[in-house]
């Protein structure tokens, strides 16, 4: 099993230096370099992430891999390859612009691939992972962990993104303090990794409505493993990655990192956004809502300042909302 790890460790390191050859030396990867400049991805960042690009062929890899005498049955594992029902062997990621994976140490154990636009039928996804394997555990990965890590420490903030390209784009922009799960949802692992860092992460998930599910998700587990949550608000349908681009890393700063909400106020804000209020009977349903993501809370102090802000907004005596406070825990319990 080592040895076999080994040799799957090796191939990958091979094939990311291929695939960043053949995207910044040779004409093939001519149309991945526009599309990148035109999302406005640097040389500088291109190269620090070793971005390739994966020709559209059948078996450019396949051969490259044989000619090293590598095991296709053992590549095929590690995904760098992949067989039909026949038992062909083919190259796994065709014309796409590819993403290494690293661990924690810097090796590269998987890759995100991502179509290059308007090159490929419809019929194939936007973003192909490699499969888990012996080398990649996807649960226990966070791109870009060990190139952010120092930067975490030193800022005392791990950013967490939803896509590695989202993760790069902040690095470009200057914040290189940011990690990304790998198209799954967020584990109890990898929450641990970053509490192995840090005390405090802030979410900058898409947003969109899957964003928002992922982001009530992750804030529980980030919770449990002992993390300091904030949640920063995007722009609806904007994903960090727009978001730089659109109006640049000041205003990233500024108006998303900086606006980071604690929790409860992300909670609130986020049930405001699910109830339409007509009448009383809406609006006194959503109080008693409120009230019990207040309740949640275990600092009186934190609770206080949330309930007035509450008795604030929709009018009412904070005394009247102490009493729909203990109401509603009753029920709660
Ligand atoms: P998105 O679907 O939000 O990508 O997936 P996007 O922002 O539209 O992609 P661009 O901007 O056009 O390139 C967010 C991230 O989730 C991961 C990728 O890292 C992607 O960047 N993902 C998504 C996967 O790993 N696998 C998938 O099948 C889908
Ligand atoms: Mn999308
Ligand atoms: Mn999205
Ligand atoms: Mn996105
Ligand atoms: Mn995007």
């Amino acid at each position: 099993e080592k040895r076999s790890k080994q040799a799957m460790q090796e191939a990958h390191q091979l094939v990311a230096k291929l695939y960043h050859y053949v995207l910044t030396e040779t004409p093939y990867g001519v149309e991945a370099m526009k599309y990148l400049a035109k999302r406005g991805m640097s040389p500088q960042t291109i190269a620090e992430f070793q971005i390739g690009f994966a020709p559209d062929s059948w078996d450019f890899v396949t051969q490259f891999l044989k000619k090293r005498r590598f095991s296709q049955e053992l590549m095929v594992d590690a995904g760098l390859l992949a067989k039909s029902d026949g038992g062909k062997v083919f190259d796994r990621f065709r014309g796409r612009i590819m993403f290494p994976i690293q661990d924690t140490q810097g090796n590269v154990i998987g890759f995100g691939g991502r179509l290059l636009a308007g090159s490929q039928p419809k019929s194939q996804p936007k973003y192909l992972n490699s499969p888990e394997s012996l080398l990649f555990n996807k649960s226990a990965t966070l791109f870009n962990l060990h190139r952010a890590r120092p930067y975490i420490r030193k800022r005392k903030q791990a950013l967490l993104f939803e896509g590695y390209v989202d993760v790069i784009s902040a690095w470009q922009a200057g914040f290189p303090q940011g990690v990304a799960t790998l198209g799954t949802a967020l584990t109890e692992q990898q929450a641990r990794m970053i509490r192995r860092n840090v005390d405090s992460v802030v979410l900058c998930y898409d947003g969109d409505a899957a964003g928002q599910e992922a982001t009530s998700k992750a804030i529980h587990i980030l919770q449990q493993a002992g993390l300091i949550v904030r949640v920063a608000p995007l722009p609806q349908g904007v994903d960090p990655d727009d978001y730089i681009r659109q109006h640049g890393a000041e205003a990233f700063s500024q108006q998303v990192l900086l606006q980071a909400m604690p929790v409860t106020a992300f909670r609130l804000k986020h049930l405001r956004s699910q109830i339409v209020i007509h009448d009383e009977t809406d609006k006194a349903r959503l109080i008693a809502k409120a009230v019990e993501i207040i309740n949640e809370l275990e600092s009186p102090v934190e609770r206080d300042m949330y309930l007035r802000q509450l008795a604030d907004e929709y009018s009412l005596t904070l005394g009247d909302l102490k009493w729909e406070s203990k109401r509603v825990y009753k029920q709660q319990k």
